[in-house]
């Protein structure tokens, strides 16, 4: 697979998302850790995560010690693999998504993604969703110190703004290096944000970059020029989207969800898909997609 950066590090230029392997819905745990090693065997080397991907209150965590499972099951040199793990979010179990920004909660948080992963320093951890009730500086300011005291390696951000990303890259001294929001044919409010990533020379990675959970099989059906483009290239429209995805920037990382191997080997493939410029214009500008949203 292509290679792009994330701060100093090298990863394959798609990611797996591991959301839906420990929500809702998801499949048993064998079928989980044989999509995670179907992504390793593909070149994936970037994986993200969260503490809060997991769906009864008791299981704070289920999909980073379900990462660090398959890391140890799979056999082969994974010293390579970016984790990328995110705090500020709780499920309390009833199905809802709440916010704790304090910075207290955070610097814990981390503490104890770090011990479910098995690692002495995370290699991305990311600030996950602002808080409204705490100031976003006082949120990032735990990064730094995090950061300070070695219990991460790197720094993002997810769910920020404008001026929120400009704001985290003044306290973090420079040193944020990711911005993780919504970014899909879809949903393409998240664009001046991913502008002022590739302005800024900070990886972009798009969230439900094809649309979620819920949508993403029936992207073709939502935008006309994701079928008739995958049509023509005889790829699935899921690959030419995040084919156009990549195309935008090179600072764009997408990172595809995943419950089944073949999803994931299916999403990879993007990354040997070359499209013209008159096939990333058409898809750009497709209206049906954008009407969807
Ligand atoms: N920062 C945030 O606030 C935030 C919020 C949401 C998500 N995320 C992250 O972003 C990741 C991706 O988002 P998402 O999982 O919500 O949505 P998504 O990536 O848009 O869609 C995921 C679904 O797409 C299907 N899929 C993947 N590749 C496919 C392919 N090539 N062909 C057909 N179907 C394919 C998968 O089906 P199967 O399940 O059948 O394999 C999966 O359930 C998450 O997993 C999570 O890591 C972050």
């Amino acid at each position: 697979m292509n290679q792009r950066s994330i701060g100093d590090v090298e990863v394959g230029e798609i990611g797996l998302g591991s959301m839906p392997m420990s929500i809702e819905g998801r499949p048993d745990e064998a079928r989980s850790v044989a999509t995670i090693h179907a992504a390793l065997e593909a070149g994936v080397t970037l994986i993200d995560t969260a503490d809060a991907y997991h769906r009864d209150a008791d299981e704070v965590g289920h999909s980073e010690s379900l990462i660090a499972r398959a890391l140890e099951s799979y056999g082969g040199d994974t010293s390579h693999v970016l984790v990328a793990t995110k705090g500020g979010h709780l499920r309390p179990g009833d199905g809802s998504w709440t916010v704790d920004g304090r910075p207290d909660h955070l610097k814990r948080a981390a503490k104890e993604s770090a011990r479910r992963l098995g690692v002495d320093a995370i290699g991305l951890y990311q600030f996950h969703r602002p808080d409204p009730s705490v100031d976003y500086a006082d949120s990032v300011g735990a990064l730094v110190d995090l950061l300070d005291e070695g219990v991460i390696r790197m720094a993002g951000i997810s769910n920020a703004n404008i001026e929120q990303i400009r704001l985290a890259q003044d306290v973090l001294g420079g040193r944020l290096v990711s911005v993780q929001n919504q970014f899909s044919p879809a949903f393409r409010s998240s664009l001046l944000e991913l502008e002022l990533c590739a302005e800024l020379g900070i990886a972009f990675l798009p969230w439900s970059p094809l649309g979620g959970i819920s949508r993403a099989r029936d992207l073709a059906g939502r935008g006309a020029a994701f079928e008739r483009i995958a049509a023509e290239l005889d790829a699935s429209p899921q690959r030419v989207c995040l084919a156009w995805e990549l195309a935008l920037a090179p600072i764009v990382i997408p990172i595809p969800g995943a419950s089944r191997p073949e999803s994931i080997q299916d999403s990879v493939r993007a990354s040997e898909l070359a499209l013209t410029p008159e096939q990333i214009a058409e898809l750009t500008r497709d209206e049906d997609a954008e009407a969807a949203a």
